[in-house]
């Protein structure tokens, strides 16, 4: 059975029709065009296909298109116009100053999964390798993000090139404000 649904993707409504087993990945690439989002393992193993999903990063991939009737999608293509001042998101514009892409396939996934990494690191959620949690008192002060921090948030976007070196080298650049010594 087919369902419309409505999509705000990147600023634009989108309506379109799915049934119940299409992925939000394939309701973007395949029914609207929106070739951002990049299928690579389609098994949420990659993070080709991530996507800003009302603010948090997703896999495209692992969830229905269904489920998200009305929601605010963001994709590579949109985050700057969407997220910074129109032009480059300042992580798009970093990847570029640090040549953080070879083929550029996983870079889409790689920057919203970068730009949604900043904002849980700024809010304080801590990473697996977060030594210095934050008291139960003193929520949402941010994580400094030093290489061991972006390597971990990062740990689900792979890159068959390589260019993890010149990807951290990009996120240091964008890291957010030490945190303040309590
Ligand atoms: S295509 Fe979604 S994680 Fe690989
Ligand atoms: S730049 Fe080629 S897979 Fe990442």
């Amino acid at each position: 059975m087919e369902h419309r649904i409505t999509l705000r993707v990147d600023g634009s409504e989108r309506s379109v029709t799915v049934d119940a087993r299409t992925t939000l990945l394939d309701a973007l690439r395949e029914r609207l065009g929106v070739t951002s989002p990049k299928k690579g393992c389609d098994h949420g193993q990659c993070g080709a296909c991530t996507v800003l999903l009302d603010g948090r990063r997703q896999l495209s991939c692992l969830t229905f298109a269904l489920a998200h009737d009305g929601d605010q999608v963001i994709t590579a293509e949109g985050v700057g116009e969407a997220l910074g001042d129109g032009g480059l998101h300042p992580v798009q514009q970093a990847f570029i100053e640090q040549d953080a892409f070879q083929c550029g396939y996983c870079t889409p996934g790689q920057v919203c999964s970068a730009v949604g990494m900043l904002d849980e690191a700024a809010a304080g959620h801590p990473s697996h390798v977060t030594d210095d949690l934050v008291p139960p008192e003193t929520p949402g002060v941010p994580v400094p993000l030093d290489d061991d921090e972006i390597r971990e948030r990062m740990s689900g976007n792979l890159c068959r090139c390589g260019a993890y070196v010149n990807i951290v080298a990009a996120l240091r650049g964008t890291a957010v404000a030490p945190r303040e010594a309590s």
